[in-house]
């Protein structure tokens, strides 16, 4: 009998639940959720029972060492301590909040170690033609974001900035411009997606990105602006959010659960 790969999961919100029932349904063949983190036990023991999971609530130091696959949805400080700690035992990770892998130390820990990070194109598309773009050069690549007030509150940068209260935003407004690197370090929870375009094509400090917000939109919705050797793209996605949680968009776990399944998979379709 095939043996199947033990898997771990940190952080058991909206994208973590997601993905424990895909382990336990989709990837049963292949993959078993044995260890769960969760800061909230409580959390912890409703995900257990809606999804008849009989995974081990364990710490997070327990759960990298004994797990093959790491899963992590938890928040960009805890990715950048499971990277750490996966480069000690080289496992497999998969992380959602990819802004905690360009903190500089963890990038150069990555870099020396055999830890297999994978990192889910999230809630942009165009992430396959930035990746072969980058096998020749790249001239430019842009984000622009928008997002409704809901999705953004709670970011560093409006405690850092004087700033209008963000539902008064019923026009239009561009509240950030500048490279990735200052977009992850003002909005780390809430612009994953740079961190994935950057880490995909020409790096944090030469991708450029705009957030936008107004009170009319409906969902998060990302344009990237692409332009290179091969041409130009662009790509628009309109997201509708995760059941529940106005700052994950849907098209996020979706993303997570094919990243998972081609990790599995014999043949691996797109670039
Ligand atoms: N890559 C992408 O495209 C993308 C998209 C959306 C969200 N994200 C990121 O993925 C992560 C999870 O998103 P979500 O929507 O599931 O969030 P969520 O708030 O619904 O869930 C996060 C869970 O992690 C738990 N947690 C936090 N710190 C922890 C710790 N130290 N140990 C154990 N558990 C801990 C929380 O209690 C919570 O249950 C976030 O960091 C988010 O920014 C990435």
């Amino acid at each position: 009998m095939k043996k199947k790969i033990k898997v771990g999961i940190i952080g058991g919100g909206t994208i973590g639940s997601a993905l424990a029932q895909a382990v336990v349904t989709t990837l049963k063949a292949d993959a078993q959720l044995r260890f769960l983190c969760e800061k909230h036990k409580e959390k912890a023991a409703a995900l257990q029972k809606k999804y008849r999971v009989h995974a081990r609530l364990v710490s997070l130091i327990e759960l990298v060492r004994r797990s093959d696959l790491i899963i992590e949805a938890a928040s960009p400080k805890v990715a950048a301590q499971v990277i750490k700690l996966a480069c000690k035992w080289n496992k497999k990770v998969l992380i959602m909040s990819v802004g905690g892998l360009l903190q500089p130390q963890v990038t150069e820990l990555f870099k020396k170690n055999r830890v297999r990070i994978f990192c889910p194109s999230g809630a942009i598309t165009g992430v396959d033609g930035v990746l072969a773009a980058a096998n020749g050069r790249i001239r430019k690549v842009r984000l622009i974001t928008r997002k409704p007030p809901e999705a953004l509150m709670g970011a560093a940068y409006f405690l850092k900035k004087k700033f209008p209260a963000l539902k008064k935003f019923s026009e239009e407004r561009r509240i950030f411009c500048g490279t990735a690197a200052e977009a992850i370090e003002n909005f780390p929870q809430n612009i994953n997606v740079a961190a994935v375009l950057s880490l995909a094509g020409i790096g944090p400090e030469r991708t450029r990105v705009e957030i936008w917000t107004s009170l009319a939109y409906k969902g998060n919705r990302h344009e990237i602006l692409v332009e290179g050797d091969f041409g130009t793209f662009t790509t628009v996605t309109q997201n509708r959010p995760a059941p529940g949680n106005p700052k994950t968009s849907y098209l996020a776990i979706l993303s997570a659960i094919a990243t998972l399944k081609k990790a599995f998979a014999s043949v691996r379709v797109g670039t």
